[in-house]
């Protein structure tokens, strides 16, 4: 997708809350526990380079993304630091995880025996390797003991080849108020890890929600994600923060074009809004392609720090706001952030949209530029 650079509309990406988010949860870890940043998913939406440059430099000691993709493009961009993908990849691109020092989960016997079969060429880096132990995530990952051990011995045999470098789980409720779930997992966690033979040298199970709000489990390893952003993982549903977070991402446009219209006159496709009587009308250049979705009719941006309504069908690439008054073209419009005394968070449009605030920042598209202001002053 070309990225709209000669258009008003912006991603803007503050760095310096990154490293406030970092820095806090750097500084609450137990002596000995790394932190990968999570940046799958082009770092939330927030742009995958740059994330991993204010990462590193804050001190993330690795770095932790879905697919083999991301991971080369880090890799392409000259990062370092050990990597890890969450996803499966597919046996056959083993070699390049390989080659290229990226460590791959594992679910399955089947899997590694498949992956070992493409891992002979003879200069070929051992594949690193996490073992993914499903406690009752129901995504990847073994889910019987014997398996485990089963799979252990694939390994040791094609120890040459491959090395087990890390054992994990994921908590599908860690950001529930109600803990029953999370500690059936964390059972069934560590009896799995009371069973094997040797620890690998990463143990981690805790994503943001665990590093937030559980206590260590015996690991060494956090693979922090969404907190980095600044976004609090349970939504609305925790309040309670062991440090204040700071929202990275904001959302900003300009009215590209302002009408007066009659009371009676429609709006948008589908002709679905009417004006009650005669009004301002300002288009944002701006819609669901750009990932702002159309079930965001009615919600609302910032203008002069006033809440404009989102009047008629949000378009691919256009959608309308009432005005309080006449105003110019190009007068700022703030879809997500502060203007004046006001602020639209990520979350705000999340609970109009019926769905999580990662959903939103991950759909923003490729089609919006992503814009460090590197200075601006944390909350
Ligand atoms: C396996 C795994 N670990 C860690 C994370 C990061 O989670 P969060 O963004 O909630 O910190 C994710 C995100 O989906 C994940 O799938």
């Amino acid at each position: 997708m070309v990225t709209a650079t000669l258009r008003s509309s912006r991603v803007l990406i503050n760095e310096a809350a990154i490293t406030h988010n970092l820095t806090h949860a750097l500084t609450g870890l137990p002596k000995g526990t790394d932190l990968f940043a999570v940046v799958k998913a082009d770092a939330y939406g927030h742009g995958l380079l740059r994330v991993a440059r204010v990462a590193q430099a804050a001190g993330a000691n690795g770095f932790c993304v879905a697919v083999l993709d991301e991971a080369l493009a880090l890799r392409r961009a000259g990062f370092t630091l050990p990597i890890l993908v969450l996803g499966i990849i597919e046996p056959e691109y083993a070699a390049i995880a390989a080659a290229n020092h990226i460590a791959v989960p594992v679910g399955s016997s089947e899997w590694l025996t498949a992956a070992i079969a493409g891992l002979n060429a003879a200069d070929l880096p051992k594949l690193h390797v996490h073992f993914a132990l499903d406690t009752g995530m129901g995504r990847i990952g073994f889910r019987h003991l014997e398996d485990i051990k089963a799979a252990v011995r694939v390994v040791q045999a094609a120890s040459s080849q491959i090395e087990i470098t890390g054992l994990f789980t994921h908590f599908a409720t860690a950001d529930d108020p109600d803990p029953t779930y999370f500690n059936l997992q964390v059972a069934r966690f560590h009896q799995f890890l009371a069973a094997l033979p040797e620890r690998p040298r990463y143990v981690h199970v805790a994503n943001s929600a665990t590093s937030l709000w559980h206590a260590a489990c015996d690991c060494n390893l956090v693979r922090f994600g969404v907190a980095m952003y600044g976004l609090n993982p349970s939504g609305r549903a925790i309040e309670t923060l062991p440090y204040p977070l700071a929202p990275a991402l904001s959302v900003v446009s300009s009215l590209s074009f302002v009408k007066q219209i009659a009371a009676g006159e429609a709006v948008s496709y589908g002709a679905t809004y009417h004006a009650p009587q005669t009004e301002w009308i300002g288009t944002v250049p701006m819609g669901y392609a750009d990932g702002w979705q159309r079930r965001l009719q009615g919600f609302h941006v910032l203008v002069e720090g006033e809440e404009c309504e989102i009047v008629g069908r949000i378009c691919m690439d256009q959608f309308m706001i009432r005005l309080p008054h006449q105003l110019p073209t190009g007068t700022p419009v703030v879809l997500v952030g502060r203007s004046g005394e006001r602020e639209i968070t990520l979350q705000d449009v999340a609970d109009y949209a019926h769905t999580i605030h990662y959903e939103i920042a991950c759909g923003l598209s490729e089609r919006l530029p992503r814009v460090s202001i590197a200075n601006q002053p944390t909350a």
